[in-house]
């Protein structure tokens, strides 16, 4: 008998490894945040983004182990909808749940609004992602054609993906 898929509780309370904090986004990380999006992105967000999502009040969170930055999520939140819009963990820490635990983060901050449903868009090639949030009980909802920018003008296609609650 095929069990049902039991995904990732995103709304229970979020138990962070000692040592790790997630905090708000600000100015002041900025310099941090666009070296590690340089650092992992195919088709990086410059300083420019990152100040317009601050300015825009969007959901900015980084998430530090001691002092170090270590990751950073935004996203935009209409009502009870967000948008995943950037999303990166530092080489060194992937595989301990970073992101898991940043996205349920997002879910978790706003309970005067709970969260309804979270969208994003992901590249075709970005397996890891997709893994990610087919984890977290993302579901592909279609595919937007050329949608990203890649190397040397070619465009790549992007996966648009969504988990409702
Ligand atoms: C994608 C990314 C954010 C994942 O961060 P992470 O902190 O390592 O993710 P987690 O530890 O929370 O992983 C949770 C699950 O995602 C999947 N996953 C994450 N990285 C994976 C990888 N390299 N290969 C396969 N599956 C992977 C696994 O199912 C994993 O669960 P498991 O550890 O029990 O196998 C990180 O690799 C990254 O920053 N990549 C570059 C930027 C990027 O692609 N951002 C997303 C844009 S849409």
């Amino acid at each position: 008998m095929v069990q049902p898929q039991v995904y990732v509780d995103l709304t229970s309370p979020l138990n962070l490894v000692e040592g790790l904090h997630i905090t708000p986004m600000f100015k002041d990380d900025l310099d941090a945040v666009v070296e590690l999006e340089q650092q992992n992105a195919v088709a990086p967000w410059r300083l420019r983004s990152f100040e317009l999502a601050l300015n825009a009040k969007h959901c900015n969170w980084v998430i530090c182990s001691e002092a170090e930055l270590i990751g950073f999520i935004c996203a935009s939140q209409v009502l009870d909808e967000l948008h995943i819009l950037n999303l990166s963990v530092a080489q060194t820490h992937r595989g301990q749940g970073l992101a898991t635990a940043m996205i349920k983060h997002l879910c978790t901050i706003h309970q005067d609004v709970p969260i309804r449903m979270i969208f994003l868009e992901v590249r075709e090639s970005n397996k890891p992602a997709q893994k990610l949030y087919r984890k977290l009980g993302f579901k592909l909802d279609g595919v937007r054609k050329g949608y990203y920018q890649c190397a040397r003008g070619i465009r790549e296609d992007a996966l648009l993906m969504s988990r409702e609650f």
